[in-house]
């Protein structure tokens, strides 16, 4: 018993000694081996009497098996330490990190941002305005009559309390207005929502809206700095041409198309073989939202326009699906 004892601590020992998986199965070999030192005393149990031949085979059975699970864990605990090691030898972690490509502004901040150049170039104030809006803003201050059927023009996303996510940019020149003397020339970007979704409708888009307010502000001014800007921003001599349209801020109202980019104005899907591009909204700020704002119809007047951004990204870069540019696909994001 005692010799089978020192014999099993003389074996943890060298188990637990052990660095390298070749001395392990020698080990193993020298102690469990058919020739292996329990192997060999199991043998001679043989000439043991009955009784002392089963106490002692039992022991040596034991023996066996804690030697077993030395081995096992040894071997665990070697594998891992060669595939450690295996692993710092090949790979250099001071070297960087693969696949750091550099970031860029999105295509649509991208297009924002020209647009806002040219319009601050102009000596446009950049103004701000909430997401969440009240109706008076987005409806009641500009010309929109409670229950009045323009409202539907617009598919409005609304909140239960009364408070609706805005349709357009134009609530920010009514805030603007209630808070500014005029003369002024303003500006406002930002993300606008519509219950609308397919290849050309997003139900959030960006959009740019512009007020300039001054005396005799006519529709000469918005004719000229449009056409400026279009030019500026496809930098390309455009045609120009204004169709009345309704809008119930402002009076007379119009929308703005551009000869056809694509086809130079000879037709194709793109303009719906007109080609004409419908590019924006604009007209006379209405009298009743000027009132409202406490601006004087008699001594001022002055000229609105709201355009879409994600359109003129479209148009631009001459893209045929609106809803790329909110999947985040980067091979889709790496062309701008
Ligand atoms: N707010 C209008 C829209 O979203 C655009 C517009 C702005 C039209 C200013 C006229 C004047 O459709």
């Amino acid at each position: 018993m005692d010799s089978l004892l020192s014999l099993l601590e003389q074996a943890h020992r060298e188990i637990e000694a052990l660095n390298d998986i070749k001395g392990l199965e020698g080990l193993r070999i020298h102690y469990l081996g058919k020739k292996g030192v329990l192997t060999q005393t199991l043998k001679g149990l043989k000439v043991l009497g009955e009784e002392e031949r089963r106490a002692t085979g039992q022991n040596l059975n034991e023996a066996k098996a804690h030697l077993n699970e030395w081995f096992t864990a040894a071997r665990e605990r070697l594998e891992n330490q060669a595939l450690l090691k295996d692993t710092v030898q090949k790979i250099d972690v001071t070297l960087p990190g693969r696949g750091e490509g550099q970031g860029h502004l999105h295509p649509i901040t991208q297009t924002l941002a020209r647009v806002e150049q040219y319009f601050m170039s102009c000596g446009f104030l950049v103004a701000e305005g909430p997401e969440i809006e009240m109706d008076y803003y987005n409806f009641e201050a500009l010309n929109f009559p409670r229950f009045h059927p323009s409202r539907a023009l617009q598919d409005t996303f609304y909140f239960k309390d009364g408070r609706l996510l805005r349709t357009h940019a134009s609530p920010v020149q009514i805030r603007f207005m209630e808070t500014h003397e005029p003369p002024f020339q303003m500006m406002a970007s930002g993300r606008v929502y519509r219950c609308d979704y397919d290849v050309s409708h997003l139900p959030m888009f960006h959009q740019t809206e512009g007020l300039m307010i001054g005396k005799g502000i006519c529709f000469a001014e918005l004719k000229g700095i449009l056409d400026d800007f279009l030019r500026f921003f496809f930098e390309r001599p455009l045609k120009s041409r204004f169709r009345p349209s309704f809008f119930p801020f402002v009076e007379p109202g119009a929308e703005m198309d551009i000869s056809c980019i694509l086809c130079e104005g000879m037709g194709c899907r793109a303009c719906k073989h007109t080609g004409w591009l419908e590019i924006l909204g604009c007209g006379m700020v209405h009298p009743n939202v000027l009132n409202k704002c406490k601006v004087d119809p008699n001594k001022w007047s002055g000229f609105a326009f709201g355009v879409g951004i994600e359109r003129l990204a479209m148009l631009f870069y001459r893209i045929d699906d609106i809803r790329l540019f909110c999947e985040n696909h980067t091979r889709f994001l790496k062309q701008f």
